[in-house]
């Protein structure tokens, strides 16, 4: 077991419902992200929404990021109070970047939105190339772009103004092996540059998802006797990596007990 301690509630997601042209997508759906503390390391927050296309999840993360509102249900913070505007960067599905604008004008732009000045802006948006393997793309329009590079011009734009959550939908997407592996290990060195950092991710890679995760959250549609879908997805069910032992672990993919977990939430997986 790691010693590893709860401590206050992060994001506290209560009941969502939602409903789109008449149809019920969302029916209640509800989870949280606690900080995990652990004695003499900065450990930030990695949650997981699984769940199969079309179940809800990007409109969840919408929800999430204050674009959308829900019919019903609140999404809180710390200390239960509302989510500040502005302390919530999302990474889109596709990638939005400006055409017109180069990769670091692009970055750079990010900061002028988040209230820096250009100088610092700048700063931040040179610092964050070198992170992100890119100094050699600055001048690049996002059109001469692989997509793994825009992806992580996305994930580095969103980081220029420092954010206490960050929304990922499907980051990893369209990665060849290599890419995916540093896009791993890139979520979890930004969620732990800082205590009270959160991560959520929004995705189908299960195995991704285990390995980089302190919890996994399932949303799916419960199923008549008949084996037909339900409309309105909710949370189906919850894994707690710190509990089974699975989380904060480099080489945890080759352990028995992660493959025998994989097993189990594929098969759930198809249930929903
Ligand atoms: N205006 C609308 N009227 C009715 N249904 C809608 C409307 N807009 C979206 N939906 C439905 O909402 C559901 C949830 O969509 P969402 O984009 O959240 O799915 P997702 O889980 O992110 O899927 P994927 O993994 O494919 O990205 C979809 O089944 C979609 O058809
Ligand atoms: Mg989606």
């Amino acid at each position: 077991m790691n010693a590893a301690t709860r401590g206050e509630v992060l994001l506290d997601v209560k009941a969502l419902k939602l409903t789109l042209g008449g149809s019920l997508i969302l029916d209640g759906v509800s989870f949280e992200v606690i900080d995990w503390v652990r004695e003499g390391t900065t450990t930030g927050q990695i949650v997981s929404l699984l769940g199969p296309s079309g179940v809800g999840k990007t409109r969840v993360l919408r929800i999430l990021a204050g674009l959308d509102a829900p019919n019903s249900g609140a999404v809180l913070g710390k200390d239960g109070k509302p989510l500040e505007a502005g302390s919530v960067g999302v990474v889109f599905q596709d990638y939005p970047l400006l055409r017109h604008h180069t990769v670091e004008g692009n970055l750079e732009l990010a900061g002028a939105i988040g209230g820096l000045d250009g100088a610092e802006s700048r700063k931040r948006t040179k610092e964050l190339l070198k992170v992100f393997g890119l100094t050699e793309r600055a001048s690049f329009y996002p059109a001469q772009l692989s997509g793994g590079q825009k992806q992580r011009v996305a994930i580095a734009q969103q980081l220029v103004v420092p954010r206490q959550l960050l929304l990922m939908d499907e980051p990893f997407s369209g990665l060849d092996p290599a890419a995916l592996e540093d896009v791993m290990k890139l979520l979890v060195d930004v969620a732990n540059l800082h205590e009270l950092n959160t991560i959520v991710v929004i995705t189908h890679d299960i195995r991704a998802a285990m390995a980089v995760s302190d919890t996994l959250y399932m949303l799916g549609r419960d199923r008549k006797p008949d084996g037909t879908l339900i409309p309105g997805a909710r949370i189906q069910a919850t894994y707690d990596l710190v509990e089974l032992d699975l989380a904060w672990k480099a080489d945890v993919q080759s352990l028995p007990t992660f493959v025998a977990l994989e097993r189990e939430i594929k098969a759930k997986f198809r249930t929903l």
